[in-house]
């Protein structure tokens, strides 16, 4: 699997880090890919990718994401989307918008989880329901 997430201030790096800690498997080969600042990746050669944004600008994606987007240049199978947002930019229509659009384009089959700020806490849990949604799909496909 590979784990590519953008963040600024720590939100979704947060989210990305709790997302590789419950994916603690020996029998799960996981890397994690810091957009706008690693090297290109080769998504193709990664069974799951999944995907971590911030929502920008009245609910935009980041041009880092735009640019990672492309730069993987094809739509993967399998790919889940997460990120992080703040419903005090334009309330629940404009929260994480960039993570519905990804799921949109990647045509995903997981709903994203949308986190909203610092996931610590309460929210918690919710990504390990999200992640327990996901990983059912990987149980069979292994
Ligand atoms: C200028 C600005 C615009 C923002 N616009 C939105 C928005 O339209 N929708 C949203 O859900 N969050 C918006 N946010 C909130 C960020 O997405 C949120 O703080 C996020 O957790 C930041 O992620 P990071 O800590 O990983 O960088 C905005 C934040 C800033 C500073």
């Amino acid at each position: 699997m590979l784990i590519a997430y953008l963040s600024y201030s720590g939100n979704t790096e947060e989210v990305a880090g709790m997302i590789l800690e419950h994916l603690d498997s020996d029998y799960i080969k996981k890397d994690i890919h810091r957009i706008g600042l690693d090297p290109p990746v080769d998504a193709s050669i990664y069974d799951y990718l999944f995907i971590g944004t911030f929502t920008w600008d009245k609910g935009s994606t980041p041009e880092e994401v735009k640019d990672f987007v492309l730069e993987i240049g094809y739509k993967p199978e399998n790919v889940a989307v997460f990120g992080t947002g703040d419903t005090q930019f334009g309330g629940d229509d404009l929260f994480c918008r960039a993570v519905d659009k990804l799921v949109k384009f990647y045509n995903s089959k997981w709903d994203g989880l949308k986190i909203e700020q610092s996931p610590r806490g309460s929210q918690e849990q919710k990504i390990e329901d999200w992640l327990e949604g996901v990983l059912s799909d990987v149980r069979s496909f292994a």
